[in-house]
């Protein structure tokens, strides 16, 4: 039976196989992408690295010592190994690859917006009136007295100037209660022959409820050039009334007074509830108001310099909430502003 002999292991050696683990422990840790994961091989695990070095120094050691030596050096490349294969796997975690998605998985509900009911039906105004050679103008929504009233036939004294109605933000700046000023503006800037329309937000001081509120959006439109008689205005009004509303239904003019318009007429459609019966909605009279129309009076041309003896036109103006609200049957204006989302989605 031969004698157990100890064989001391290398100091030195044991020294630098104890520092490479606790070093490659420490390293380790700030492994974060793939290219510190490669150093981190380089350093350690290729074959110019430390581990394969302290393998080419066991030759040097006496031969009775490298066994011991040897499977020290060899427990710590499996302890590398393992801390770069871990290290390994958890960046291809954090890094999402094609495989990681399940193709299988139903696909996800993409939900889209729609276009607000005003904004809808505005659209389809200006659709119809494009068709028949209309271009769109544009206005200041802060406007002047004179643009909204004097230049438009309002007499000084006229009730519509009453604080009950206008908001005034300065003694002669207030906001436009009506589209009318822009055709104002319009003819102080072009000559006749002129077609357009004219949509925006007007204000008017009134309490908020179900029927009216402080702000809402109205269409104008204005005609002139030489010749232009009641006909005209007559056949363009009816032909949108026919295609915004169908052919089928009922219509009639009205005399009425504005200032700005002479002879002056409201457009009245049957009521879509009831028929012409007599309903909540058209409050019994049968009839709905839809828009206000006119030619335009010679002190409106006289205003802007336009020759009242050599050009005629009409004019007329409509409220879109209101035509909104008898297209979809809405009966709160306020639903318009609220921005509820379940009120909206229902115009897709
Ligand atoms: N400006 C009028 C209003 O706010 C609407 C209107 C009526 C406009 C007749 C016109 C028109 O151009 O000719 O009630």
């Amino acid at each position: 039976m031969g004698r157990r002999v100890f064989i001391p292991i290398d100091p030195l050696m044991q020294s630098s196989i104890e520092q490479i683990r606790h070093q490659a422990d420490e390293e380790v840790l700030s492994v974060h992408d793939a290219s510190a994961l490669e150093a981190f091989r380089v350093r350690y695990l290729a074959r110019k690295g430390s581990i394969a070095a302290l393998f080419d120094s066991l030759k040097a050691l006496p031969a009775e010592q490298r066994p011991g030596i040897g499977k020290s050096v060899n427990e710590l490349r499996v302890h590398v190994q393992s801390l770069f294969d871990k290290a390994s796997a958890s960046l291809v975690v954090a890094a999402p690859s094609a495989s990681t998605i399940d193709v299988t998985l139903p696909g996800r509900h993409a939900f889209l917006g729609s276009r607000h009911p005003l904004t809808q039906t505005l659209d389809e105004i200006k659709r119809i009136f494009g068709g028949m050679g209309f271009t769109i103008a544009d206005g200041p929504e802060l406007e002047d007295d004179y643009h909204n009233f004097g230049a438009l036939n309002f007499p000084p004294n006229h009730p519509a100037r009453d604080m009950q109605d206008t908001f005034f933000v300065r003694p002669n700046v207030l906001l436009r209660t009506h589209t009318s000023p822009v055709q104002i503006r319009l003819m102080e800037q072009q000559q006749p022959p002129l077609r357009a329309i004219m949509p925006g937000k007007v204000y008017r001081n009134e309490a908020i409820n179900a029927r009216s509120y402080c702000m809402f959006h109205q269409v104008e439109g204005l005609c002139v050039d030489t010749g232009i008689t009641f006909s005209d205005l007559k056949g363009t009004l009816v032909a949108f009334i026919k295609e915004f509303y169908g052919s089928s239904l009922k219509y009639r003019f009205r005399p009425t007074f504005f200032p700005f318009t002479e002879p002056s007429a409201d457009i009245y459609i049957t009521c879509f509830l009831c028929h012409g019966k007599g309903c909540r909605v058209c409050k019994q009279f049968g009839w709905l108001e839809i828009l206000g129309c006119g030619m335009v009076h010679p002190n409106v041309f006289k205003s802007v310099g336009y020759d009242s003896e050599k050009f005629t036109g009409y004019a007329f103006g409509m409220g879109i909430e209101r035509i909104a609200m008898l297209r979809y049957g809405i009966d709160d204006i306020r639903l318009f502003f609220e921005n509820d989302i379940r009120f909206l989605e229902q115009f897709t």
